[in-house]
């Protein structure tokens, strides 16, 4: 019988615990071969495997392996079924090469289109970001092999991201930052989460108790290990005593030595070293278990599969009717993306690989396109002689396809963006050939989000994001109308990097990152401030149509445990199949004050389902309490106000397509602290103590207005002054023993509120 984890705990030496708590190179966990405890392998990335070819010494020699979407493409499938279906292939590609754990996926949130990571990263939204990352890690765990979410938490910028200290209030951390993270662990158990580099509210991710600890084991229930991004450790003890068990990639040795000196000094209790220990080994041992099973996969059938993911995440962003091209159609094909794609980003998710080109699949297709390079794809380079070519050529063609996109020195791991623009080159080509050509397309490779001046300009744009190896078949499908485009943005494009919500605190000081924007990022700034965007969050086009009719609820109330159930029905009523997604947004309309202030909507639901043409399918979502609430950090959890809200269903955040209301019966209020400097408006507008203060002032509310009640004023202004004033004005204008009476109202008061 194997000894139990418990037993090789007892059974190892305090020197091999401490080295059990950090790797042993940049790639494996170390063994103890005295005691079979054998060392796991763990590797990049979130959409491919970057890992170190048997034999190398080099970290960054990586084998061949197949490049999916990047997150931020992955993410425009608005699809979880198919995150778990890229997941399960990365996990069989893992095994097939001895990695135990895939390091992903990303899940932080976009705060700013300027992250130069955020190609890697889901979305703005948070419900969004959390599905697609429970599906992932089903997906891969499905397979046997482990998962580690990243980067834990509040890793939003890549500017001075071993030391930044991201400050975030305790309301816009729960409600932005953490739910991704939560709902991952909840649906999905990681085996392992990474932390980020960057501190949070002062103290490093990697030493932060109430994130490492109390957030993830306690209230999320977390049961597996927590690694440091690479390097992200900072003291060792203390990280290990807020719950960071194995530091990567290791230290020399140095940490492993504190760890030893702090256990021999009394300063750190040797059951914290055991606990980390045994949390490492339960992983460990059965990582090493599952990698027994036999391993395989089909290369050519998993770029299939990155191809036909690819499809299903292009983004139809625009189209006046020059898409889709149609055979017979003079086609010009111009930039040179078109021949050497786009379609992942620089950093640790790197995969060695080659991707399939546009031209590549429209020869395969034999379709006939001309192609001009027109401009380089490496940088901002303009070229006149190209640039004539490719307008003569556009001027000519029926159709002119441009190819555009950020160079990689234009969006990395490492650094962030310095503006939110193509490369002038680029922006300068496509509003020359506009002019020329009324039927221009544009597509587009990014990461993120840019500025699209010539929006208005031309016929159509397709964003296809970093989109992985099979970028050239998917663009030959949605571009000829072989597939219907069935992707939805993210994120928010707007118009101007000025407009975003962080644009004036983004990335900081190079010290600190005050999310002063708190709750309002994405959608639910451009929203709360009715700002015009360039293209909304959940926007996409497609060469057919959606239908919705028949939107009800399964009843008008919501009980305080209860839950209620939304379908819809919705049809294909255009010639061609495609993909719709349902999207479910919640306004809350109830007019209780929200410390934090309230956000418009928020996304709750969303569905993608298949349509043939004519077909209609039922959609149902289920919603209980906590889709209502939004986070009170006075009461440090999820609160649900009572009162009216809405459901709103639609195609986009900005298409919605009906609105029904829904009364929440709870009848939890929130705590209310009563001082004497509290406001009169605040306790008049509470069922707690309106009847008290309306009881107790009636006589003094003349007085207390200070004559407004003579004429002197407008009612409606007098009524605002008196929401104004404090108990502890009675002793101005409250007449006499305004004392004593103040002093039997507040403990009145303060009984009510108990
Ligand atoms: C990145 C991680 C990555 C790790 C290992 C770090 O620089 O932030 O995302 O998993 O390197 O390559």
């Amino acid at each position: 019988m194997n000894p139990t984890v418990q037993e090789l705990v007892a059974a190892l030496t305090l020197e091999e615990k401490a080295g059990l708590c950090s790797g042993a190179d940049f790639w494996h966990t170390k063994a103890v071969e005295r005691l079979g405890i054998p060392a796991i392998k763990v590797s990049d990335g979130p959409h491919g495997l970057r890992t170190q070819r048997e034999g190398s010494t080099d970290p960054n020699d990586s084998i061949e392996a197949v490049c999916f979407p990047a997150g931020c493409a992955a993410a425009a499938s608005f699809d979880p079924a198919l995150t778990r279906r890229m997941g399960a292939a990365l996990g069989r590609e893992a095994r097939a090469n001895g990695v135990q754990i895939l390091l992903g996926p990303a899940v932080n949130i976009k705060r700013s289109p300027l992250c130069g990571r955020n190609f890697e990263y889901y979305s703005e939204d948070p419900y969004l970001a959390g599905e697609l990352a429970a599906g992932f890690i089903n997906g891969v765990q499905s397979e046997g092999v482990g998962t580690s979410i990243k980067h834990f938490a509040a890793n939003d910028q890549e500017t001075r991201r071993l030391s930044v200290n991201s400050r975030v209030d305790e309301r816009t951390l729960q409600e932005i930052y953490l739910p991704a993270f939560e709902t991952a662990v909840k649906k999905a158990r990681p085996w392992t989460v990474m932390c980020s580099y960057n501190r949070l509210n002062g103290a490093y991710a990697s030493e932060n108790k109430p994130l490492l600890t109390d957030i993830l084991r306690g209230a999320w229930g977390f049961d597996g290990f927590v690694m440091s991004d690479w390097g992200a450790v900072n003291d060792r003890v203390k990280g290990i005593a807020a719950g960071l068990e194995l530091e990567m990639p290791g230290s020399q040795g140095v940490n492993d030595r504190r760890l030893i000196d702090a256990v021999r000094s009394g300063a750190l209790d040797e059951a914290v070293l055991d606990r980390a220990v045994t949390r490492i080994l339960n992983i460990v041992l059965l990582a090493a278990d599952l990698a027994q099973r036999p391993a395989a996969f089909d290369r050519a059938a998993h770029h299939r599969l990155a191809a036909e993911l690819a499809a299903q995440s292009g983004v139809l962003l625009r189209n006046l009717g020059a898409l889709p091209l149609h055979r017979g159609q003079k086609v010009v094909y111009i930039g040179a993306y078109a021949d050497q794609p786009r379609y992942q980003g620089g950093g640790s998710s790197h995969v060695n690989t080659t991707a399939v080109s546009a031209l590549d699949a429209a020869l395969l297709h034999d379709r006939m396109v001309q192609y001009v390079e027109g401009f380089p794809a490496d940088r901002d380079q303009r070229d006149e002689t190209e640039f004539l070519r490719a307008v003569t050529a556009a001027e000519a063609a029926d159709v002119a396809v441009i190819f555009a996109g950020l160079p990689d020195s234009f969006e990395s791991e490492g650094g962030d963006r310095r503006h939110m623009r193509l490369p002038d080159c680029q922006n300068n080509l496509i509003a020359r050939v506009a002019a020329v050509q009324k039927n221009t397309v544009v597509v587009l490779h990014t990461g993120a989000p840019v500025e699209c001046p010539w929006a208005d300009d031309v016929s159509s744009v397709l964003c296809m994001y970093l989109a992985g190896e099979g970028v050239g078949e998917a663009e030959d499908a949605l571009l000829w109308g072989d597939a219907d485009p069935c992707g939805r943005l993210p994120e928010t494009w707007p118009l101007r990097l000025e407009d975003t919500p962080c644009y004036l605190d983004f990335p900081g000081d190079g010290v600190t990152a005050d999310y002063r924007e708190g709750v309002y990022v994405g959608y639910r700034w451009y929203d709360a401030r009715r700002m015009p965007v360039r293209w909304p969050f959940g926007h996409g086009l497609s060469y057919t149509g959606y239908v919705y009719r028949n939107a009800v609820l399964s009843a008008d109330t919501l009980a305080e445990q209860g839950l209620v159930t939304v379908q819809v029905t919705v049809k294909n009523s255009g010639a061609m199949q495609g993909a719709e997604v349902v999207q479910l947004y919640v306004a809350d309309a109830t007019g209780a004050p929200v410390a934090g202030g309230r956000v418009p909507q928020v996304l709750r639901g969303f569905q993608k389902i298949a349509l043939q043409p004519g077909e209609e399918k039922v959609v149902t979502f289920t919603l209980t309490p906590r889709d209502l609430s939004h986070y009170d950090a006075a009461l440090h959890d999820w609160y649900t106000a009572p009162g009216r809200y809405e459901i709103r269903i639609g195609h986009s955040s900005r298409d919605i397509r009906v609105t029904l209301p829904l009364h929440y019966a709870g009848t939890r209020l929130p705590p209310l602290q009563v001082d004497e400097t509290t406001p009169l408006g605040i306790l008049l507008a509470d069922p707690r103590t309106a009847p008290v203060v309306q009881h107790a002032l009636r006589a003094e509310t003349a007085a207390m207005t200070n004559g407004g009640g003579d004429g002197l004023m407008p009612p409606e202004a007098m009524a605002q002054m008196f929401d104004a004033l404090t108990l502890r004005n009675m002793i101005n204008f409250g007449g006499p023993q305004a004392e004593e009476k103040l002093t039997k109202l507040l403990e009145t008061l303060q009984d009510a509120v108990q």
